[in-house]
Parts: structure tokens; C-alpha cells; sequence
């Protein structure tokens, strides 16, 4: 069959891995989706940044993403570049052009999600965003498709790695803030500005959009309250441990009746609560819904090969609709609910 072409925008710590599994997962995936898949192009900031042996032809790279976006022969458009411009210039153009978005840039969709699903439902595109939160954690899925019967009444987790890494690192090893930091810098967990991670706006972003999915609403940035963990210091873990307690920042979504109420912050939990042992850059999400009752997804939340796992995930749903005709489940229907402060009730 004909192949299914692929551009992608980013080659960094995510980037370089999408390309690393399509290559090594290459006869699998044909075999699964009915059809190769191709890279058409690769677009990055700087052309002569060493990427290290990466399995494909250095012709692809170019640094016009705009122009390979436009390309006839482009299926599929992954975006793990991140921030909101110019990637939501480059998804809308895709996406009002009718190809399909894979993108992890979840800064991006809690911002202005409601432009790209717009965009999307004007083009009759697919978009999707499995790696925006919680890694490789099959979550989104779930949320977007098989809970759409039940009605989701709360969602509360870790969602970032970094600040699960160091807070972690402080409570078990005494570790301390910048050091831990830097390690999780190292393996690649963090944003490029890790501001994003120890202020709480990474987690305020995926908690947004867990919102927004558990809810069938629209939940921005904006609308979270947010506490980073900067404040957290030695002397506050270590009087947590003689509590019988640890600290995690977490995200805590609630619906009422009518309303939505959606923070991140730290909180002191006790050791035997599930989400106390989540340690390194693991998430881990609980999801309360009237029939199912309580529901836990855990795993790698952050990294290169985890998140591309997410992704890859993605561009396969995406080639088979392309095959097949269909298209990703809408989210243009939604319910305007209230979002309010926190104690309001
Ligand atoms: P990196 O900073 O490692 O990579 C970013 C890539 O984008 C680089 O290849 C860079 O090019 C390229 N780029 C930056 N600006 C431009 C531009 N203007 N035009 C073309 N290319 C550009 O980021 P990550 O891979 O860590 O993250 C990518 C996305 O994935 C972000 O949205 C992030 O939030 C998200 N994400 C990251 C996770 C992680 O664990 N790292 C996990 C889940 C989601 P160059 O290489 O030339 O510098
Ligand atoms: N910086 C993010 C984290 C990457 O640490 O969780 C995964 O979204």
C-alpha cells in the first residue's frame, strides 16, 4: 500500500526518540497499520546540533517547518517542538489542510486547545495528544473514549516528573533542591525552561486538560490555581517523614453539579496513601467516576522513549484513520461549565 508520510516538527529529547521507534519498530508497524509509514521531512531550529547516530537521512532536516507542513505529499504532522507559538500557527495550518496532528505540547492545548479542536473540526482532521500528559501512560485515551458513558466526578495525581523526581530524591536521599533538579534535567525530564516543572505550570497545563476531558469542558491554564514546589525545603520533608507523611505536588480536579474547580499545589500525604510511593519521574492518576468507581493509571510520565511510546501510539491511530476513512473521536461538543475558586462552592 501507499505509505502513509510523516512530518515531524522537533528532533530534540522527545523527537530523536519518535524517529529511533519508528525506524526499529518499522515491519511491526507496517504490518499493523496496513501500510508504511514515511518520514517526509524533519524541521528543528539549528541544522548542525549533533543528534548523535540517528537512523535517517540527514536530507530530512530543514528548518522550515511552515513549508513541510504545506508539502502535498504530508499525511500526519507530529509537533514535539513545544510552546504556543509558532506551533499553534503550524497545527492550525495543518489541521484547517485536513492532516492529521499528533502533538505533546500540552503549554499548547491548555492555553488555546479550543482553536486546534476548532481547527480540526473545520478540517475534518484528527487531532491528537496522548503525550501531553503523563508520558507513556495510557490515560487520555481512556478518558477521551472509554469513559465517555460514565460521568467523571474527580481526577487527582502526580502529573509532573521533574518535581515527582526531586521531591522524591529530597524525601528518600536527603537530596538537595538544585541537585536533584539538574539530575532530572539530565535524563531529560524536564522543559526547556524547567521553570514550566517547580512553578506548577506544567502540572496547572495537563491538570487543564484532564479537566477538560473528564468534563466534556473547557478548562485553560488560566483557570487553575496554582502552587509550585519551590517552597518546599528539607526542614518540611523532613518534619512530613516524622508526621508519617511525605509531600507531593499534586493535581486536583473536582466537578460539582455545575461547576469545575481545578489546582495544583504541594500537600503532605500519609505514607500509606498509594500515591505516597510513587517515586523517580513515575505519574501516576486517579480517576472517580459514578459507575466505575476509582480507577488508577501509573507509569513512566516523563522522558524521550516513554513519551515517544505515547506518541508513536498516536501517528498509528492517526495512519489507520487516514487508511480508513475515520477520524479521531470529536471534542467539539462541549458543556460550558463554571470554573470556580477553590472553597467555592
Ligand atoms: P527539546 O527542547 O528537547 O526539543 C525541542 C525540539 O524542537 C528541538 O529539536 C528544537 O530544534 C526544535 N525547535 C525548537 N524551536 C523550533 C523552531 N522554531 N522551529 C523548528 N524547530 C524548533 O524538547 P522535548 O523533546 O523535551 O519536548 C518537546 C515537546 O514534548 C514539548 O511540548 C514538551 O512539553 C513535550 N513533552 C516532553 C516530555 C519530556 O519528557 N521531555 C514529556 C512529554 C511531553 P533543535 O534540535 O535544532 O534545537
Ligand atoms: N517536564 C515534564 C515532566 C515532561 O517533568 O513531567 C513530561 O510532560
Amino acid at each position: 500500500a501507499k505509505p502513509v508520510r510523516l512530518a515531524l516538527l522537533g528532533c530534540g529529547t522527545v523527537g530523536t526518540e519518535v524517529v529511533r521507534l519508528l525506524h526499529e519498530q518499522a515491519e511491526d508497524l507496517t504490518a499493523r497499520i496496513g501500510a508504511p509509514l514515511e518520514l517526509a521531512g524533519i524541521a528543528v531550529r539549528r541544522l548542525g546540533r549533533e543528534r548523535g547516530d540517528l537512523p535517517v537521512d540527514p536530507a530530512l532536516f530543514t528548518t522550515d517547518a511552515l513549508g513541510l507542513i504545506k508539502r502535498d505529499d504530508v499525511d500526519v504532522v507530529i509537533e514535539v517542538v513545544g510552546g504556543i507559538e509558532p506551533a499553534r500557527t503550524w497545527l492550525v495550518e495543518a489541521l484547517r489542510a485536513g492532516k492529521s496532528v499528533v502533538t505533546a505540547n500540552k503549554a499548547l492545548l491548555a492555553e488555546d486547545g479550543g482553536t486546534l479542536h476548532d481547527a480540526a473540526a473545520e478540517g475534518n482532521a484528527d487531532l491528537y495528544y496522548e503525550a501531553s500528559v503523563a508520558g507513556a501512560i495510557p490515560l487520555l485515551r481512556p478518558m477521551r473514549e472509554s469513559l465517555h458513558g460514565d460521568r467523571v466526578t474527580a481526577v487527582t495525581g502526580i502529573v509532573n516528573g521533574t518535581t515527582n523526581f526531586i521531591l522524591s530524591s529530597m524525601a528518600s536521599t536527603g537530596a538537595g533542591f538544585n541537585e536533584a533538579l539538574e539530575e532530572a534535567t539530565e535524563l531529560g525530564y524536564a522543559e526547556a525552561d524547567p521553570t514550566a516543572d517547580v512553578e506548577g505550570f506544567d502540572a496547572a497545563a495537563k491538570a487543564a486538560i484532564l479537566a477538560s476531558l473528564a468534563f466534556h469542558t473547557r478548562v485553560t491554564a488560566a483557570d487553575v490555581f496554582r502552587e509550585g514546589m519551590t517552597g518546599v525545603t528539607a526542614g518540611d520533608m523532613a518534619s512530613a517523614k516524622e508526621m508519617g507523611c511525605t509531600i507531593k505536588l499534586l493535581c486536583i480536579a473536582q466537578r460539582t453539579a455545575d461547576s469545575v474547580s481545578v489546582r495544583v499545589h504541594p500537600a503532605m500525604i500519609p505514607l500509606s496513601h498509594p500515591l505516597a510511593g510513587v517515586g523517580d519521574a513515575f505519574n501516576a492518576v486517579f480517576v472517580e467516576a459514578e459507575a466505575a468507581g476509582p480507577l488508577m493509571f501509573y507509569g513512566r510520565g516523563a522522558g524521550g522513549r516513554p513519551t515517544a511510546s505515547a506518541v508513536l501510539g498516536d501517528i498509528v491511530a492517526a495512519a489507520r484513520n487516514k487508511l480508513t476513512g475515520t477520524r479521531a473521536p470529536s471534542e467539539s461538543n462541549y458543556a460550558e461549565l463554571t470554573v470556580r475558586p477553590i472553597g467555592e462552592s
